[in-house]
């Protein structure tokens, strides 16, 4: 399936700041690139999941609450390919993905899906734009190429100056942003975020999760954050609430 993307009609990320925006295409908007059906994990007797269906549209951001140890995680990691299901199904742009083996799934994974994690898990001896070109180049992309993607990409988190600067050299908010740019500077299909704003105080969180989303929609990517935080899930399109490994609740329009 060939992949689209929805062009922004008013306005995006201008200097590095996020503002709101819609999608020319309605039909474009509504359609689900990830979907996850009846899906099951077991860890050895622990049940992480117990029965989720759950689908998220092209330039939507989904949060995933509820509470610790309830199987927030272990959605994500089943929907992304790190984690195959014991039972159900994971599609991924009209694709079923979850009975790939582990290289094709690796590749998707460097392909199609970008990640956030709340440690932003960055290499700390690499400056900020070799750090964002590293995927593109362990994926066969010119080291020259690479890198020019990589700083247009920081520059697009606002980071235009900062690509020079190594991990320890940025604030945690900093950071944190090159590691937005690390997961779209390959174009993915969906972002996946596992508590991206747990590090940081409250103003540099939302912040950071604007921007995420902002510019992870504004590429007509989907979004999939797991969050503890209420003001973060009210950034998102719709919430969805895992408990006991099961859809508790699902709140918010379907777009
Ligand atoms: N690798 C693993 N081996 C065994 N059990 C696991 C493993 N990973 C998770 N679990 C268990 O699966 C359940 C769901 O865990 P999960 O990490 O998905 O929770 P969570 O909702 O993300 O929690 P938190 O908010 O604390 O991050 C928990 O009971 C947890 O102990
Ligand atoms: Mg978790």
């Amino acid at each position: 399936m060939p992949r689209q993307v929805c062009r922004p009609t008013n306005r995006g990320l201008i200097h590095g700041k996020l503002v709101s925006m819609s999608f020319q295409s309605p039909q474009l908007a509504s359609q689900v690139v990830l979907s996850g059906h009846g899906l099951v994990k077991y860890y050895g007797p622990v049940v992480g999941l117990a029965g989720v269906d759950v689908g998220v549209r092209a330039g939507e951001a989904l949060a995933v609450m509820g509470p610790s140890g309830n199987g927030k995680t272990t959605l994500l990691h089943v929907l992304a390919g790190i984690l195959t299901p014991d039972q159900g199904e994971v599609w991924l742009g009209g694709e079923r993905v979850d009975q790939l083996n582990d290289a094709a799934r690796t590749v998707l994974r460097r392909r199609r899906l970008g990640f956030v994690f709340q440690d932003n898990q960055l290499l700390a001896e690499l400056p900020a734009d070799e750090n964002v070109a590293l995927p593109l180049m362990v994926d066969g992309v010119s080291r020259r190429d690479a890198i020019g993607r990589a700083r247009a990409t920081l520059a697009q988190v606002g980071l235009a100056n900062e690509v020079g600067r190594r991990p320890g050299e940025l604030s945690g908010g900093q950071a944190q942003r090159v590691a937005i740019a690390r997961a779209l500077v390959g174009e993915p299909q969906v972002v996946f975020a596992d508590e991206p704003t747990g590090a940081l105080d409250a103003t540099t969180g939302s912040q950071v999760i604007d921007l995420l989303i902002g510019a992870a929609t504004h590429r007509g990517a989907a979004v999939v954050v797991v969050t503890h935080d209420n003001s973060v899930a009210a950034r998102c399109h719709r919430t969805l609430t895992i408990v006991d490994g099961r859809v508790h609740e699902s709140l918010g329009a379907t777009r």
